[in-house]
C-alpha cells in the first residue's frame, strides 16, 4: 500500500485528491490547521474516527507558518508521495497580506523541502505551482515562457517554483511543479470568481439576493474542472523522472464570459443584476492565461474532458440545489455521461449546502 501525505487536504484540490488517492488504495495522510470553528466540511464525508482499526485517512494539526510539525511527520511516516496543496491561495488577498502570503505561500514550501533533505527521504515531491506566475507573460503559456508575476500571491509562487526545481537539481529530490490554470468546481472557495457567481445565480433564483457585486469583467482564466487536475497532479508523481507541467484546457474566456454563460444557464439575464466596482479590482491585473499543455498531453496522457459550458451548469446545478432549488439538471447528466464512478453528482457537491449560506466578498 502507497503512503501520501497531502498538505491543503482541507482545500478545493485537497479534498478532491484525497478522494482519488483513497480510491486508489493509498494510506493518506493529511495536514490540516487548527481552527476554531469546523474547517473539514469537504472531507467530512469520507473522514473515519481514530477508533477505525483498517482505516486509511489519517489527520494531523500543522501550519505552514512553522516546522515544528514537518519533520517528524517526513520522518516517521516515511511517505512515498508528498502533494504540497496548502497555500494562501487567494490573490486579491495577497495584496492585503503580502508578509503572511510570502511566509506561507512562499517559505511553507521550503520548509516541507527542508524535511525532506533534513530527514533523508525518498518521497515524490508534488508543488501547487500556478498560473499565476506567469503575470502578464503573452498567452499561450507553457513550460518555457518566463514569469512575469504580477501579485504577492505569484511572486511568492515563483519563490517555491524555484525552490522545488533548486532542491531536484541540487539534491536530486524527485520534486515536481504543476502549474495548473484556473480549475473550479462546487467546492470552491466561496470568494473565487466562478463560485461568487454560480452561488449569486442559486441566490437570485431563489429570491435572498438582488444583486452581485464584481470588479474587472474583461480579464480571460483558462478555467477547467478541479477533479480532473488531481488526477493530472497524480500522474505527474508516478513517472520516473520528476518534471514540471503546464496543465489547462487551452481555451480562454473572459469574466464577462463567465458571468453570462452562468446567468443564461439559469434563463436569468445578466445585465439586470451584475455590477463592477472598484471594490474587487486589483492593484495589478493578469489580463489573459492560456494552458499550451501539449507536453503534459504526450507524457501524461491527460486531457481534460469537462469544457467551459459544462463548468458553469456543473456549478450552477450544484449551487442551486444546495439551497433546494431545483436546477435544470444539465451539468449532473455531464457528470454521470463525461466522468462516470468518479466524481459522481453527489460526490462532487459535497457540503455545497453549508456554504451556500453567509455572505461572500472579494
Ligand atoms: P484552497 O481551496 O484555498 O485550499 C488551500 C488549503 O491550504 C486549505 O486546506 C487551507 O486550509 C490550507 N492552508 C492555508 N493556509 C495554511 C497554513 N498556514 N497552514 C496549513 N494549511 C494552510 O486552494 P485550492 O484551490 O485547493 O488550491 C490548492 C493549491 O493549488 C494551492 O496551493 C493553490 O495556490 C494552488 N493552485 C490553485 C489553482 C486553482 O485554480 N484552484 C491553480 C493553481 C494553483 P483551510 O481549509 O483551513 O483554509
Ligand atoms: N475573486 C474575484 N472576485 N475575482 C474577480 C471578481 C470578484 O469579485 N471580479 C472580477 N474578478 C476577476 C479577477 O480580477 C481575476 O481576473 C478573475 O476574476 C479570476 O479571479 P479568481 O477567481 O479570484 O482567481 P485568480 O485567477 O485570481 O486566481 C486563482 O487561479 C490561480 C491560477 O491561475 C486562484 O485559485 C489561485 O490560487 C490560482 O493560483
Amino acid at each position: 500500500m502507497k503512503r501520501a501525505l497531502v498538505t491543503g487536504i482541507t482545500g478545493q484540490d485537497g479534498s478532491y485528491l484525497a478522494e482519488l488517492l483513497l480510491a486508489k488504495g493509498y494510506e493518506l495522510h493529511g495536514i490540516m490547521r487548527r481552527a476554531s470553528t469546523f474547517n473539514t466540511s469537504r472531507i467530512d464525508h469520507i473522514y473515519e474516527d481514530p477508533s477505525v482499526p483498517e482505516r486509511r485517512l489519517h489527520l494531523h494539526y500543522g501550519d505552514l507558518a512553522s516546522t515544528e510539525w514537518i519533520l517528524n511527520l517526513v520522518y516517521s511516516l516515511a511517505p512515498d508521495e508528498i502533494y504540497h496543496l496548502a497555500a494562501q491561495s487567494h490573490v486579491k488577498v495577497s495584496f492585503d497580506i503580502p508578509e503572511y502570503t510570502g511566509d506561507v505561500t512562499g517559505l511553507g514550501t521550503v520548509r516541507i523541502l527542508e524535511a525532506i533533505r533534513r530527514s533523508g527521504s525518498r518521497a515524490r515531491f508534488y508543488q501547487a505551482s500556478s498560473s499565476e506566475m506567469y503575470g502578464s507573460a503573452p498567452a499561450p503559456q507553457n513550460e518555457q515562457t518566463p514569469f512575469e508575476p504580477r501579485s504577492p500571491y505569484a511572486a511568492a509562487k515563483v519563490y517555491a517554483y524555484s525552490m522545488t526545481r533548486i532542491y531536484r537539481d541540487g539534491y536530486g529530490l524527485h520534486a515536481s511543479n504543476g502549474i495548473l490554470f484556473n480549475h473550479e468546481s462546487p467546492r470552491r472557495g466561496e470568494t473565487f470568481l466562478t463560485r461568487k457567481v454560480t452561488r449569486a445565480v442559486a441566490r437570485i433564483v431563489a429570491g435572498s439576493q438582488d444583486m452581485l457585486y464584481l470588479g474587472n469583467l474583461e480579464a480571460s482564466r483558462d478555467w477547467g474542472y478541479a477533479p480532473e487536475y488531481v488526477e493530472a497532479m497524480w500522474r505527474i508523481l508516478q513517472l520516473d523522472h520528476a518534471e514540471d507541467f503546464v496543465i489547462g484546457t487551452g481555451e480562454t474566456h473572459s469574466v464577462r464570459e463567465f458571468v453570462q454563460t452562468a446567468f443564461s444557464y439559469a434563463d436569468l439575464d445578466w445585465q439586470k443584476y451584475v455590477r463592477s466596482t472598484d471594490r474587487y479590482y486589483r492593484p495589478l491585473e493578469v489580463n489573459r492565461l492560456v494552458a499550451d499543455c501539449t507536453k503534459a498531453r504526450a507524457a501524461l496522457d491527460w486531457a481534460p474532458r469537462v469544457g467551459f459550458e459544462d463548468l458553469a451548469a456543473i456549478m450552477v446545478d450544484a449551487d442551486m440545489e444546495a439551497i433546494g432549488v431545483k436546477s435544470p439538471g444539465k451539468g449532473k447528466r455531464i457528470l454521470e455521461e463525461k466522468l462516470g464512478r468518479w466524481h459522481q453528482w453527489h460526490l462532487a457537491v459535497t457540503k455545497c449546502l453549508q456554504a451556500a449560506q453567509g455572505g461572500a466578498s472579494e
